[in-house]
């Protein structure tokens, strides 16, 4: 702990202001109860399923002071109970200690668990006393590993509520039966145990064991929640499948004053993973006074494509779907639940948020079509970008089209086509080889299907397969009328390559974009803003020669600063500069490392800058940001003082910036921006990655490039040499905790240490 002492120091005086956050926050939801189509008229209740177990393992204390502070002000603490062999009730999410655990060694046995032979390491072997040398561990093998250290203790059913106070505190009693079978009483313990703590609800999906204990609780503030399992599966007490008991509600509600069922109980899914129709469980279950929570809740499973990684989309089809809400959601990411309900339900279309300059589409709503297409544009467009860009590539017949890679391969079916055979290696554009753009007519690239972006392929995270080939390609002037026909700020033009078509095919790609651009009237002072953007100083100082359109920058690889010499020098040829999320903050084994200082230099100097690429997929962002796209563009947003996001869902961050918490006086903490680098000081030493060598900066000569070459007459062979990029030695930054001693950003580390 002796790491978190210095952080401490410097962060109490945020945990003042986060209670005075949640007072307020209260005082605001009880304002607005009658917005919900929950059965009371209240907000739908956020269960925190073992606490933030979405981060730190299942049941620890970090999961349960962090899910505390950074939830709603009413957040329900969850605790899967399980005995010891002595009886004592502690939260663990499983029967078996296997995996949730640092368990190891002799020991295992093999029980019937409901009918099923199962082979592990039981808490009924072990004393209470036996179990404190283990530690609890991530149970769940896609998130992080290293939060996994012996400071978490199994904790006692009784300790959580001690040392939690939590408003709403939630027993699940998974195994009745089984504990039966091994002599221990999970009825006498539940009643023993609430008498000594306060317990709002108690869940079960043995009908029997909440038979058997309703008539205690009758009259008393505990709620009894019965739990569907999956429909095919049997209840052990009564031999009926949960499928069958799913039509018989009324019988439910003699011992229960509310269900909990999967999300798929509401919002069914097909083998495809697409949503079917809603069923009516939740109008049925309302009209028996029955309260409905909904369970599976996860920002690293978003169930079906149609939420495009969306997680906060997932929560407001439960909550605000003009039909029906839930009452409460279970969720291992309880940050993102109480964000859906507070901030991103119940808002109007036409809201507008101030939070953020410009939303800049990247290759159109990419996320959701194939790169580039009308349908991408369109969808962009309907999302809210305020700005859509085209990176403009050149046919061979000279025709400049919308493409986001100048090789086929990338974004089309041509392997599949009868060009397959041309691919070929240009070692100035790649060293793979590649089918490029330039060696096809217009009309041959018509004839290819588009083929949607992956970039997160290797964790078999894939874009909707539905959508897989659709849309039509656009030429430059096509996109050029399709925007000026809509409400935009503006549009992107991205230009690479230059010198190579200039070079090896006789080709000017600035005179085709600026001969384009005046063709279809943009050259008048038009209502929408043209942004030229490259990576390439002599693309951009020839556009400034040519036009009066705006530049923007693209720095192509991750910076940790930038010098004075080579801003001065960007802003004799820009007017906006884009850099990576990684040059904002930098990440180490995917943890942000602190703060850097190169947007405020930038701005220090006027440019506008702009971050790409941000994603929905999960593993697209650091941990810090809990899988959670809305938190990672809040934090770059008001923790980086970023002017504007380029972003493959242009939904996501539209749909951010109509939040209705970030026009408040004091942001709640589930709006509040991480605090950068506050992670990975919480880390064990012993489980700390391996020190990387840290970002060059960005100096004058990165960006110097010598002009254009003209435009040869004749198409020349291949040749010419690429230049290493500058890669300058420097420091490793200091991993300094607390580097924005904000009020707003503090939320992290302090509640690290309560
Ligand atoms: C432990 O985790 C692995 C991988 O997620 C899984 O295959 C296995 O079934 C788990 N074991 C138990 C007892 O949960
Ligand atoms: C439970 O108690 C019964 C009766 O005292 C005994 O026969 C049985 O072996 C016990 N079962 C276990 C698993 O300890
Ligand atoms: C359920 O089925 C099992 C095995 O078929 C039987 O032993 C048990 O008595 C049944 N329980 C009830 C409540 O019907
Ligand atoms: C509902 O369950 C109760 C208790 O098992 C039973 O008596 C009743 O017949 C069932 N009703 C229907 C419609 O299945
Ligand atoms: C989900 O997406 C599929 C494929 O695009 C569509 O057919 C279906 O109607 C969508 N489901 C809902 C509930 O909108
Ligand atoms: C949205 O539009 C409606 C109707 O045009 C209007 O009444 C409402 O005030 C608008 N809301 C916002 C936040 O602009
Ligand atoms: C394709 O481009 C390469 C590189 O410029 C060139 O060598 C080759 O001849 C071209 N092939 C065709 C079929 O145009
Ligand atoms: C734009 O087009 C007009 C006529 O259509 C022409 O006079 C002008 O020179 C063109 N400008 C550029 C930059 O090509
Ligand atoms: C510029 O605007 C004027 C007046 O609207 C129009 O007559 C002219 O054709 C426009 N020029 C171009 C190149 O679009
Ligand atoms: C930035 O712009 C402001 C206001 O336009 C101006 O006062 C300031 O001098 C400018 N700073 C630099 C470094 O150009």
């Amino acid at each position: 702990m002796a790491t978190f002492r210095s952080v401490f120091i410097l962060c109490i005086v945020v945990v003042v202001v986060n209670f005075a956050v949640l007072d307020l926050v209260s005082g605001q939801r009880s304002n607005r109860t009658s917005l919900w189509k929950t059965l009371s008229g209240d907000a739908p209740l956020v269960i925190a399923r073992g606490g933030f177990s979405g981060l730190f393992p299942d049941s620890s204390s970090y999961a349960y002071n962090f899910a505390m502070s950074t939830s709603l002000p009413d957040v329900v603490l969850w605790c899967d109970v399980q005995l010891t062999k002595d009886g004592v009730g502690i939260c663990l999410p499983n029967l078996l200690l296997n995996n949730i655990t640092s368990i190891s060694g002799p020991g295992e046995k093999t029980y019937s668990v409901n009918g099923v032979p199962t082979k592990g390491w039981f808490t009924v072997d072990y004393t209470m006393e036996d179990l404190q040398i283990y530690w609890l561990t991530q149970a769940i093998w896609s998130r992080s590993q290293r939060f996994d250290s012996n400071q978490f203790a199994i904790s006692t059913v009784e300790g959580v509520a001690q040392e939690n106070k939590p408003p709403g505190y939630w027993l699940n009693i998974q195994h009745d039966a089984f504990y039966s079978q091994h002599n221990l009483s999970m009825r006498s313990y539940v009643l023993s145990v609430s008498r000594r703590v306060v317990v709002n609800y108690v869940s079960s999906p043995e009908v029997g064991f909440l038979r058997s204990i309703v008539t205690r609780f009758r009259g008393s503030p505990t709620k009894l929640i019965f739990r569907f399992l999956e429909a095919d599966k049997t209840d052990p007490s009564t031999n009926q499948t949960y499928g069958s008991l799913l039509k018989n509600l009324t019988f439910i509600k003699t011992f229960s004053s509310g269900i909990l069922v999967p999300r798929s109980y509401i919002w069914p899914v097909n083998i495809d993973q697409y949503l079917q129709p809603h069923t009516s469980l939740v109008a049925d279950a309302h009209r028996e006074g029955l309260e409905v929570f909904a369970s599976d809740f996860a920002n690293d499973n978003t169930f079906s494509y149609n939420y495009s990684y969306d997680p906060v989309s997932e929560y407001v089809s439960f909550i605000d779907n003009g039909d029906f809400s839930v009452d409460g959601v279970l969720s291992d990411f309880p940050i993102t639940a109480s964000a859906a309900i507070d901030c991103f339900s119940h808002i109007s279309q036409n809201s507008s948020g101030q939070a953020m300059r410009a939303i800049i589409s990247h290759n159109g709503a990419s996320g959701v079509y194939p790169d580039c297409t009308d349908l991408a544009y369109n969808q962009a467009v309907e999302d809210g970008a305020d700005y859509i860009d085209c990176s403009v590539q050149m046919t061979s017949d000279g025709v400049p089209i919308c493409l986001s890679s100048i090789n086929l391969i990338d974004v089309t079916t041509v392997p599949q086509s009868p060009f397959s055979n041309l691919a070929v290696i240009v070692p100035e554009i790649q060293q793979n080889a590649g089918i490029f753009t330039f060696n096809l007519t217009w009309k041959d690239i018509q004839s290819l299907k588009p083929a949607i972006s992956n970039p997160a392929v290797e964790y078999t995270l894939f874009r909707n397969p539905a959508y897989k080939n659709a849309g039509q390609f656009l030429t430059l002037d096509d996109f050029l009328t399709f925007a000026k026909s809509k409400r935009l700020s503006g549009i992107v033009i991205s230009i690479e390559h230059a010198a190579y078509l200039a070079e090896n095919k006789g080709m000017s790609i600035t005179d085709a974009v600026l001969d384009a651009l005046n063709k279809s009237g943009y050259s008048n002072q038009t209502a929408l803003e043209v942004i030229i953007q490259s990576t390439n100083k002599a693309v951009l100082t020839r556009l400034k020669e040519q036009s009066k359109y705006k530049r923007m920058y693209m720095v192509d690889e991750d910076i940790r600063s930038v010098d004075d010499s080579s801003i001065k020098d960007i802003k004799s040829f820009a007017d906006y500069v884009a850099i990576s999320k990684d040059s904002v903050f930098p990440e180490y084994s995917e943890f942000t490392t602190g703060a850097i200082n190169s947007v405020s230099k930038l701005k220090s100097f006027n440019l506008t800058v702009f971050v790409y690429v941000f994603r929905n997929e999960f593993v697209e962002q650091a941990w810090d940001f809990f899988s959670d796209p809305y938190v990672e563009i809040n934090t770059f947003v008001i923790g980086g003082d970023i002017d504007g996001v380029i972003t493959d869902f242009p939904g996501t961050a539209a749909a951010y910036r109509r939040n209705k918490c970030l026009g408040r006086p004091t942001l709640p903490p589930y709006m509040t921006p991480v605090q950068v680098g506050a992670l990975l000081q919480a880390i064990a030493a012993a489980q700390l990655p391996p020190a990387e060598a840290p970002y060059p900066i960005l100096t004058e000569n990165d960006v110097a490039e010598g002009p254009l070459p003209p435009v040869s007459k004749v198409t020349p062979t291949t040749g010419g040499t690429t230049e290493a990029p500058n890669t300058p030695p420097s420091s490793q930054p200091g991993l300094t905790a607390c580097i924005f001693l904000s009020s707003l950003s503090m939320l992290l580390a302090s509640v690290l240490l309560l």
